[in-house]
């Protein structure tokens, strides 16, 4: 009796998300791990190049996109969704150099914040406002990321042209990676 109990219960609590949502979802699972693909791709390009301080914020940064996914995994298949992997497209293999790199991956990242405002519609239509809830932490990732990239391209742009330039950039990605690594650790 207790058990049956507890199927219903599970059976209820399983069908709280909609198909749309878990579609949308599933989509944003897969843009996440592309994102995460993308900058593995970058990183491993910089590194090649010799720009170690690019290539270890990259590196950090696709990791934190495989974050995403897996927080986006487990959210969908706690609310009674199933979270399944998709086929993705190869990444980029080249670049011109860093301004072009960061360029890409400001617009890449103005398109996730286009997609997660997206699902925040879906879930003020549905009413359901506890994915909403769940959304908000993305929100506000999304506006700490474009804002950090942005920063990346402005000094890019401002110093772009010269090999001191380079070497400066370098250097400035590389005290991000660190701050943002000992911010993670202290968290
Ligand atoms: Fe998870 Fe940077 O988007």
């Amino acid at each position: 009796m207790f058990d049956t109990q507890l199927k219903l219960n599970t059976l209820k609590h399983k069908i709280m998300i909609s198909k749309k949502l878990e579609a949308a979802i599933n989509d944003q699972i897969a843009l996440e791990e592309q994102s995460s693909r993308i900058y593995l791709a970058m990183a491993s390009w910089c590194e090649s190049q010799g720009l170690s301080g690019a290539a270890r914020f990259l590196y950090q940064h696709s990791d934190e996109e495989r974050m995403h996914q897996l927080k986006f995994v487990h959210y969908l298949n706690d609310r009674g969704g199933y979270a399944m992997l998709q086929a993705l497209p190869q990444p980029g293999t080249q670049y011109k150099n860093m301004e072009e790199l960061f360029d890409q991956v400001l617009k890449h990242e103005q398109h996730v914040s286009k997609k997660i405002n997206d699902l925040v519609d879906i879930c003020l239509e549905e009413r359901d406002h506890t994915t909403n809830n769940f959304l908000q932490w993305f929100v506000t990732e999304q506006i700490e990321e474009e804002s950090l990239v942005r920063s990346v391209v402005d000094k890019i742009k401002l110093l772009s042209g010269s090999t001191a330039g380079n070497f400066y950039i370098d250097n400035f990605l590389a005290g991000l990676a660190s701050a943002e690594a000992a911010a993670e650790a202290s968290e």
